[in-house]
């Protein structure tokens, strides 16, 4: 039985303070609800604060970006140890607003998988289709290129206890969430590609879904089969929203839509 995983992607926003309130605003909240994993996804500067105000608690922490070499003259860079250093587990990887923004090849994205997994972190690697693919019909064509440059080169027993988040591009920060439906279908073809290469790999793999996730919509999207969890952007901002979604992927979890 997979458990659920909800993870804040705050993305580029915080501060010392503004960050300390919303950390104890977690801490109070998410401490009730059970059978469910938490993450909190900062920006660099801040691990350090997030591991000394999460400690202890049941919210785990972690990065957004890290670097593709272990170690070396890469000015700018941020390598998987340094991460560890700082008590993460989690690391964002392929994110559409930074593989867009700064052309990152799945090749890239893929190296920078293998890097945080010998680490022994865990990769979140977001992978979506544009809205033009979708409406041309080729987006589980442009998924499985995206998961493909990992199962091909390295097989599918990479993504035991991995993370992969399905995260249409057209649903990320707009207010236009995928249908449950239409997730839950991205999400078994996610799986089964990935039980094509490895099928422990594919029952162990926790397969979020992100895009415009808020209170009202992730009660349905939690309960189905194949969605283990959700990444979040604009509703982590909020202690309020945040708890909400958790408290839906516990009700999930108690009646079945977990396995
Ligand atoms: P959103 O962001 O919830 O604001 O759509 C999700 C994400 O980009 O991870």
């Amino acid at each position: 039985m997979r458990r659920k995983l909800v993870v804040a992607n705050w993305k580029m926003h915080g501060s010392l303070a503004s960050n300390q309130a919303l950390f104890e605003a977690f801490k109070q909240k998410l401490a009730p609800i059970k059978n469910v994993d938490f993450a909190v996804c900062v920006p660099y500067p801040y691990l350090a604060q997030a591991q000394s105000l999460l400690a202890g608690t049941n919210i785990a922490w972690g990065a957004q970006n890290v670097a593709r070499y272990p170690v070396g003259a890469y000015t700018g860079e941020v390598s998987a140890t340094m991460l560890k250093d700082f008590g993460a587990s989690y690391v964002i990887l392929g994110h559409s607003e930074r593989s867009t923004a700064y052309c990152e090849s799945a090749e890239n994205i893929a190296a920078k998988f293998m890097m945080v997994k010998e680490a022994g972190l865990t990769p979140v690697l977001c992978v979506g289709e544009t809205l033009q693919e979708r409406e041309s019909g080729v987006m589980e064509r442009v998924i499985a290129e995206q998961i493909d440059e990992l199962l091909l080169t390295k097989g599918g027993g990479v993504f035991a206890n991995a993370v992969v988040s399905y995260e249409p591009i057209w649903a990320i920060g707009t207010g236009l969430s995928a249908s449950p439906e239409q997730a839950q279908s991205m999400h078994e073809f996610i799986r089964n590609r990935i039980a094509g290469y490895d099928a422990e790999a594919a029952q162990s793999v926790c397969i979020l879904y992100g895009g415009s996730v808020n209170p009202v919509n992730a009660a349905q999207l939690l309960v189905m089969q194949d969605i283990d969890g959700g990444l979040i952007g604009r509703c982590s901002l909020d202690a309020n929203d945040f708890e909400k979604i958790g408290q839906a992927a516990a009700f999930a979890t108690q009646t079945g839509g977990a396995k």
